[in-house]
């Protein structure tokens, strides 16, 4: 019955056991688990887009080589988040039309242009490592197919954190333009990547419900604080000052307070109105359009091949 099938679930949870695609599952469980995992699939397919603009003005063939393999990476991350969320039943069809069409989240952060250079390096160093904080707590995610997905995607993003944060490195050891080009996509970047980490727990909706079935094992405000105490250091060996006057550690807390996240231009640049959102969208969509070739030619020549096994 349906309720000894919840039971035995309940068990296998509060166990810190796997749920895998053939098991029951409660379907508010696999409606949360379809909506992150199709959310964290489309914003590594949207990250691709700010990085993927400076491929062709990279400044050197090292830099070059790296960003395509890091940009190729985060499109293998999109494919591997697609097929665990299609073993919960939905279609990537389905998921695509609602990333095309508007209705799908995926992350704020994609939702801002890179003015220069810096910004390849920041997006390694703070959006990147902001991701990898969030990240790693769900390789023990209840639901085997994300949380296995989940390891591999780590080691990748650990390298992409720190060839950002080599290449700033690099950059503030040069001139002092490069050195004011590191601290402007800094100054841009930081308040952004706070709020990557979502609503404060008490405004989040999902939190609750995610923790007690183990898909989140970490707060939004726990990762966030875990995050800044861990950049504080980072940002002194690279000699470059985070914008927030308010940045000081606290002995009593044993953790750095920050000052106020404007949650306002967070919830504009989710629904759609930050600088950059109509712009990845129709970059995706016209991506999209113009693979259909691609995508007729692969079918065709599986049919072919279906006909010739037949005969
Ligand atoms: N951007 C856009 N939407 C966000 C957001 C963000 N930074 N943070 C939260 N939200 C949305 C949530 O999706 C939710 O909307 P929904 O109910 O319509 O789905 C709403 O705000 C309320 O937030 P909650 O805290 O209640 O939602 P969650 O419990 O789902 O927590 C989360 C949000 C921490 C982002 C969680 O979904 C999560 O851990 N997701 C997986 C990680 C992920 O998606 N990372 C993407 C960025 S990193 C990346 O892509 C790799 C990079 O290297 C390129």
């Amino acid at each position: 019955t349906e309720a000894a099938l919840q039971a035995a679930f309940d068990e296998r949870i509060d166990a810190d056991g796997r749920i895998e695609p053939r098991d029951w599952m409660p379907d508010a469980y696999r409606k949360t688990l379809v909506r992150q995992i199709s959310q964290h699939a489309h914003s590594e397919i949207v990250g691709m887009l700010p990085e993927g603009n400076w491929i062709s003005r990279a400044p050197s063939l090292k830099r070059k080589a790296i960003l395509i393999a890091k940009v190729q990476d985060e499109g293998g991350h999109g494919l591997y988040l697609y097929s665990a969320a299609e073993t919960l039943g939905t279609s990537r069809d389905e998921m695509l039309q609602a990333l095309h069409s508007g209705k799908a989240k995926y992350s704020s952060i994609f939702n801002y242009p890179t003015l220069n250079w810096a910004d390849v390096g920041v997006i390694g160093w703070l959006v990147d490592g902001a991701a990898i904080m969030n990240q790693i707590p769900l390789c023990r995610c209840s639901y085997g197919p994300y949380a296995r997905a989940m390891v591999r995607v780590c080691k990748e993003e650990s390298f992409h954190q720190r060839q950002g944060y080599e290449a700033l490195l690099v950059m503030m050891k040069g001139s002092q333009a490069q050195r004011d080009m590191v601290q402007d996509a800094v100054n841009r970047t930081w308040w952004k990547c706070l709020a990557m980490f979502g609503p404060p727990d008490a405004d989040s909706p999902n939190s609750v419900q995610g923790m007690r079935w183990g898909i989140k094992r970490i707060s939004n405000d726990d990762l966030r604080q875990k995050f800044v105490d861990a950049t504080v250091p980072q940002a002194e060996v690279l000699g470059v000052t985070l914008p927030d006057p308010d940045l000081k550690w606290n002995a009593e807390r044993g953790h750095y307070d920050y000052g106020a996240i404007d949650w306002d231009e967070f919830w504009q640049t989710v629904n759609g109105k930050g600088p950059m959102n109509r712009e990845r969208l129709a970059t995706r969509v016209k991506a999209y359009d113009e693979g259909a070739w691609v995508r007729n030619a692969a079918v065709a020549h599986a049919d072919k091949q279906a006909q010739r096994a037949l005969k």
